[in-house]
């Protein structure tokens, strides 16, 4: 986002500026410590890690996040931010402490609190007066009592209390959301001692006041439903696959119910980045823990595996056996507009197509992948040079202006699957090449007419010949 375009965030206030401390300055903590300096609050921002302190306090963003350097730079330069690697002088004078530290997940899908215990304790030990801890990272419910019976030992005579007040932000979009919330949760014990968190956000939000363990699960269950929604697209768009439908037309047709809603209903090679994977296994590890079983979200999880999968049985059904094909992917990023690759679907099925045998050539307009299992270019066309199949992975704007012609001059085969839908299914067979997509594009297989619902009318009509008259209503 770009603050010029968007000055209704620029003028809005907290409904009581303060002083508060951010405890890490990561995505999720250097976004919140901007956005809550222009809302009028004074920051300090704790970061322990040399190199990332150095370049924020020199003005620089170690994050691909639109809008947060211009928003640090001004408030460096208004005062209104500080960039500490000592917790007690982040801490000092402040009122409230944000934890925006990171949770690894564990081996077993379960978040590592390690490092927001570590902040927990340092704030709390530096605290002279009241001091709210804000857990801003995804934690399983629970976690802010035990984060408060863990810094009692520490904090002496002070009162140290904490809140849970997780956020929803995009990477990519994360100044924007910031801005523009659908809802400020904040879970707090009792719930009438709410008002000096909700007071750092303007006061026209939106927002839900509970206790701690429903805010904690808040987060948890609003990144599973999300999960939930595009693997259900997925399970459309497999269908739609066996049964020679068009998902496009179909989910368009489902999104547009308004209890269902259009987002997060598109197709494509499955969900990935750092937090959806990490909440859905997150989601399952609490519910194991307390016995449940959370269908629906291993569900989500399967689903989600077996779109790579898909994905490499399509070229390989489309090109013949992998070992020693060349395959070109377009797209790195787990999604457009960020250089993140972490659980990234592009790199999944590298790794995938790899071990199949296959060997891979890369692109991505912002992503850097040392680890990659093949060559990286900086130019689509030479990723594409040789290939058999192109297979495009991230919906970069950019390939929607590919010319197909020189792509399939570039390329040695023919097949281009669009796993994310960016390019146009008319110019790709003009062009010459075969289309395949998720849900879209050339169908692999024969797909019968389907006739059970019309059996008894060609074996023929019962006796008594059928009712004609309108049915039932709904469905
Ligand atoms: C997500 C949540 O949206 C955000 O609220 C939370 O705070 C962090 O996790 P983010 O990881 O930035 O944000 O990505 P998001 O834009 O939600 O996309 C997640 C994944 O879903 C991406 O891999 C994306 O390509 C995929 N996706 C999204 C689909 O496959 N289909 C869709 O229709 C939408």
């Amino acid at each position: 986002m770009s603050l010029e375009t968007d000055p209704a965030a620029l003028a809005l206030r907290a409904a009581r500026p303060t002083t508060l401390c951010v405890i890490g300055a990561g995505y999720v903590g250097l976004t919140a410590a901007v956005c809550l300096a222009q809302l009028g609050h004074r920051v300090g921002c704790v970061e322990t890690d040399p190199g990332r302190l150095r370049a924020i306090r020199a003005g620089h963003v170690p994050i691909e996040e639109p809008g947060v350097a211009e928003l640090l730079a001004a408030h460096l330069a208004s005062g209104r931010l500080r960039v500490t690697d000592d917790v007690a002088e982040g801490v000092a004078d402040a009122s409230v402490a944000m934890l925006c530290v990171g949770t690894p997940p564990t081996a077993r899908g379960d978040p590592d609190l390690r490092q927001i215990a570590h902040a927990a304790r340092a704030a709390a030990r530096a605290a002279t007066d009241h001091l709210v801890l804000v857990v801003k990272s995804t934690v399983p419910p629970g976690s802010c009592e035990a984060l408060e019976l863990l810094v009692a030992p520490e904090r002496g005579d002070v009162r140290v209390t904490v809140a849970s007040n997780p956020e929803f932000l995009r990477e990519g979009r994360a100044v924007f959301d910031f801005f523009h919330p659908d809802r400020v949760v904040v879970g707090v014990d009792p719930p009438g001692s709410a008002e000096l968190v909700v007071s750092l956000y303007p006061a026209a939000w939106p927002r839900v006041v509970c206790d701690r363990r429903s805010a904690e699960l808040v987060k948890y269950a609003a990144n599973t439903f999300l999960a939930v929604k595009i693997s259900f697209a997925n399970e459309v768009a497999g269908l739609c696959e066996a049964l020679g439908a068009d998902a496009d037309q179909v989910l368009h047709g489902v999104g547009l119910d308004a209890r269902i809603g259009a987002a997060f209903l598109g197709p494509g090679p499955g969900f990935g980045g750092s937090c959806l994977p990490k909440d859905v296994s997150g989601f399952v590890a609490v519910a194991e823990a307390v016995q449940h079983p959370a269908r629906m979200a291993r569900a989500a999880e399967a689903v989600n595996e077996d779109a790579i999968v898909g994905l490499v049985a399509k070229i390989e059904s489309a090109v013949g056996p992998l070992r020693g094909v060349r395959v070109g992917l377009l797209g790195l990023a787990f999604k457009a507009g960020t250089d993140d690759v972490r659980h990234s679907p592009g790199l999944g099925l590298a790794t995938a197509l790899a071990a199949a045998g296959a060997r891979i050539t890369a692109h991505d307009p912002l992503a850097v992948v040392p680890q990659m299992p093949g060559l990286q270019f900086d130019d689509p066309y030479e990723a594409a040079r040789g290939a058999e199949a192109v297979v495009v992975t991230t919906a970069w704007p950019a390939y929607r202006e590919l010319d197909l012609r020189r792509l399939r001059r570039e390329m040695a085969g023919s097949v281009v699957v669009d796993a994310v839908g960016v390019l146009d299914g008319a110019a790709l067979s003009a062009a010459g090449l075969e289309w395949y997509g998720v849900g879209r594009g050339r169908p692999l297989g024969f797909h019968p007419v389907v006739t059970g619902p019309l059996e008894w009318a060609l074996e023929g009509e019962p006796a008594s010949g059928p009712a004609i008259s309108g049915g039932p209503a709904g469905g």
